[in-house]
Order: structure tokens, then sequence, then C-alpha cells
């Protein structure tokens, strides 16, 4: 067994999922606690996990120093890494500013720790403090171009450090980096993760007969959960695409396509842009407007269901998230309803089955990967349920989302030819009616705003806005306010979450 010493770490369960799926126990404890039950209870090895505190900080969570004196390996990440650069020996620089992001790795020295792994590779960082001065005994292991020790060890006493999250899909061999620890805790890998034809077996006991209906918006979620259906039940399965004219330009043709190529199963197209305008009419309030988006996806959906007579499943594309957020775990206060094709009807009359319930996005996307699924599928951005409905700021009209579509294939067209999707969680635009006053030619226009947010997050609690390129805003501002009639502005917006959501509305 491994214990995982919880920093208050928002990928903590990740990392003991990703340990799990190695066939290896993992017991998370508290940092309080742990230095007395890992002297009881012997482990065969610690992880320390990330945290949101500076090791500075009054009642900073901290672990009894004679802990690392119990001769079992420990694996640092990032808090833990500058805990133990604090307690032991070594110097850690208050940050003044949180890295957070992708960043590159170069390798210096060896250690076990990093056995396999190419000298420069791609990973996720998210941190303020950082360590300056290793413990005696350590070695630099890893540096990159903000962080000269990026990783330590000291493989003597066999104590590993790395700043980056080994745990997060976006860093590379992110896996092998925490089988290596496992093996170096003397522990046998029994299992390398989820396996794809155990998830098709289950499917295909769960559903032995009849057809399966499936909503899918080209989305991962729902695009994964189709594909492993399809390959458990093959052309009983029907997947339904509602076509709400809220979905950036050419949604519809890639989502044909992709299943055409990859799922091998038709698409059944629900037509239904003009129901969605209308009953949009009128609407400025953002939670008014989810639920009309939401009550007519339903009736749409269940329309398009009942022709199937011979349907007896639904599949959902709901993560392991979705599966918390609903049981108000994770957001005490209802900030927004969120509507995705998570919330359909439980009383149509079909069994759920949800194939990836038990899966966070960061597995899905790793699930994704295995099932030979298109980068541009695996990398792609979130997109809300509601779609653009949510944003366009006020009431949503066809002139508008003509626009905003217009905008957003600029915008992304741009990105997409200096930046990998992966760079950002999400980048969009989004349609502020607030008339301003321009000049176009000799002439005098007053035209709206078309605001850009880009966000860099692993999990959508929270999140800082990416810094984009200048080259990149400027060319896609000239590009909006050029292009598209009836735009006098752009603007960028730089706020974090908290306090403000991804979303504007
Ligand atoms: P917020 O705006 O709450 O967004 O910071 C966090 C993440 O959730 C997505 N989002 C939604 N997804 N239906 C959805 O399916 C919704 O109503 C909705 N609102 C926000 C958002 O795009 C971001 O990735």
């Amino acid at each position: 067994m491994i214990f995982l010493v919880d920093f208050g770490s928002q990928t903590a369960h990740l990392i003991a999922r990703r340990v799990r799926s190695f066939g290896v126990e993992v017991k998370i404890v508290a940092p309080k606690d742990a230095y007395a039950k890992a002297k009881k209870e012997k482990p065969a090895g610690l992880i320390f996990s990330g945290g949101p505190a500076s090791v500075y900080e009054r009642g900073a969570p901290t672990v009894n120093k004679k802990i690392y004196s119990l001769g079992m390996p420990i694996l640092g990440i990032c808090y833990g890494q500058q805990l133990t650069g604090y307690l032991i020996g070594g110097k850690v620089e208050l940050g003044k500013i949180r890295e957070y992001g992708p960043a590159a790795v170069e390798l210096k020295g060896r250690t076990a720790l990093l056995k396999g792994v190419p000298r420069a590779f791609e990973v996720w960082m998210s941190h303020g403090d950082k360590v300056v001065r290793p413990p005696r005994g350590f070695w630099v292991t890893g540096k990159t171009g903000d962080v000269a020790i990026a990783a330590m060890s000291d493989d003597k006493r066999k104590i590993y450090c790395i700043q980056f999250h080994p745990e997060v899909s976006h860093t590379e061999h992110g896996s092998l980096i925490l089988e290596n620890f496992v093996k170096l805790c003397g522990l046998k890998v029994t299992s390398h993760g989820v396996e794809i034809k155990d998830l098709v077996e289950q499917l295909k006991q769960q559903m032995p007969e009849g057809r399966a209906i499936c909503a899918v918006s080209g989305g991962i979620d729902s695009t994964v959960s189709a594909m492993l259906a399809a390959k458990a039940i093959g052309k009983r399965l029907v997947p339904i695409y509602v076509e709400s004219g809220l979905m950036r330009l050419g949604t519809k043709e890639q989502v044909k396509q992709l299943f055409a190529k990859h799922v091998g199963v038709k698409v059944d197209v629900v037509e239904a842009k003009k129901e969605f305008l209308a009953a949009l009419k009128g609407i400025e309030d953002p939670e008014k407007k989810r639920k009309a988006i939401g009550k007519l996806y339903i009736r749409l959906f269940e329309q398009e269901a009942k022709k199937f007579s011979d349907s007896k499943y639904l599949i959902q594309g709901t993560i392991y998230s979705d599966v918390i957020e609903s049981q108000g775990t994770r957001h005490a206060d209802k900030i927004k309803s969120h509507h995705n094709v998570g919330g359909l009807p439980k009383n149509i009359g079909l069994k759920i089955v949800e194939p990836v319930r038990e899966f966070y996005k960061d597995e899905v996307r790793l699930i994704a990967k295995k099932l030979r699924l298109p980068g541009a599928v695996v990398w792609q951005h979130v997109f809300p349920g509601p779609g653009l409905g949510i944003r366009i700021r006020g009431e949503v009209t066809y002139g508008r989302l003509k626009m905003l579509q217009r905008a957003e294939t600029i915008l992304q067209t741009e990105l997409n030819k200096v930046m990998e999707p992966r760079e950002t969680w999400m980048t969009f635009a989004i349609y502020v009616p607030i008339k301003t006053t321009g000049v176009k030619g000799d002439a005098r226009s007053f035209g709206d705003v078309i605001a850009i947010r880009s966000i860099t997050s692993f999990d959508a609690m929270t999140a800082d806005w990416t810094r984009l390129p200048y080259e990149l805003l400027a060319k896609v501002s000239s590009r909006i306010v050029n292009e598209i009639r009836g735009i006098s502005r752009v603007v960028y917006d730089i706020t974090t979450k908290p306090p403000a959501t991804m979303e504007w509305e």
C-alpha cells in the first residue's frame, strides 16, 4: 500500500486513481496524522500531494519532520517538493506570482524516478513558491525556463521531488513517472490503467438486446461514450445530434464525419434552428435562457427517440465530476444551472447507461487516446451545453448569432495557427451588445463589442486567464472588426476564476 498525504490538492483524488490503476492500494491521509500512521502501518511508500498553500503561510499544512527518517520512498509533488525543501534543509523562495499552465522540462543528471523519460518533455505547472536550493544529498534533476529546480532527487534515501503534476494528462510521461515510483517502493505493477476491452465487455452485458440511443454533441464525453457503446453493440446504437443553431460553425458536419470515420455508425440529425431561436425570443436572463434551451432540447430528443420503437437504453456521457457536482458536494452554492446532455430526462422509459461515469475528464481523455480518436477530439476545448446561447449577453437573435459564429471562427483559425488546443482550457468569443463608436472607411460606425476570453485550467474549478501572444490578439482583433459588419470593438477579458466564472453568463 502507498499513503497519499493530501495537502489540499484539487488533484489528490486523481493521483490516487492513477496509482490505483497500476493495481496498487492507496490510502489518503491527512498531513497531521501522516507520521504516526506511517510508522504504525508501514506503507511501501509515501506521496506528498500538491496544495494551494505557501510553506510560509501561517497554519500551512505540514508533516512531522521525522517522517523523512522512516526510510520509506517519498514522492513530493509541487507543494510536496516545496515542503520537503523547507523542512529538511533546502531553501524555498516565496512566490510573488503563480506559475500556472504548460511548461517544458529539461532533464539534468539521472534519477531512478525519471527513468525512461525523454530529456525534454511538456508538463503542467501550478505553483507560487519554488525551491531555490535543494537540501543536502539532493541533486537537481530537471529545470524549466522559469524554474531552476523543477525536479530534485536524493536517490540514496529514495526521496524524489517534482515541481510539476505527473497526475494530469497534460503532463507527458506522467504515468511513467508514477509507475517508476510505484516500482521504487518495491511494489508490482499488475495493470496499466483502464482497459478498453473491459469497458466494452461491461457495456455488452449491460445492453444485451434492443437499441440504445445516445445524444451526441461532438464533445469528448459523449463521443467516447458512443464509441465504447458502438464497440459493444454495433449498429444497435443510435446517435442523435440536435442541431440547435447554437453551436459553432461546422459542428454538425464535424460530428457526422467523426461518427462515420471513427465510430462506424451514422448520426441521426434533428434540424431545429428555428425552434431554438423562437424559444429564446425576448429572453435576456441567463438562467431563463439555459432553462429554455434545456427544455426544448429534451422535448426534441424525446420526440426523436420515440421513433425507434425497440429502444431500450439511453446512453449518457456523464463523467465523474458531473456526478460529484450534481450531488452538491463541490459547488455548495448553485452558481449556474448547468444544462448538458447529462441532464436528459430520467422518466423517458429507457434504462440509463453511463459508460464513462467513473472517470474524470482527464481519464476520459486517456481513454479517447487509447481509442485512437484524433488529437483534435481528445484535446478539444470544453463547450457548454447551451452553446453560444450563453455567449451572447442578453437576447439571442439570428443576427447576433451569425456575428458571434464568424468571430469565433476567426479566433479559432488564428489560434490554431500558433498554439496547440491543449495549451488552453478554453478560448472563445463573447457577443456584448453595447454600442461603441468606430470609424470604418471614412464613415462613423456604431457597432457592438466582441470580447475574447482565454482560460488556463485543468479542473474548471479555478482558472487563470491565458497570456495569449499580443500578435495573435492583434490579428484576431483586426480581422474581427474588418470582416464583421456591426462590430466596432474587440476587448480581452483578463479576469481570473474566482471571482469571475469562465462563461460570461
Ligand atoms: P463557469 O462559467 O461556471 O464554467 O466557470 C466552468 C466550465 O463549465 C462550462 N459551463 C457549462 N457547461 N452547461 C454546460 O454543459 C452550462 O450551462 C455551462 N456553463 C458553463 C464552461 O464552459 C466551463 O468549461
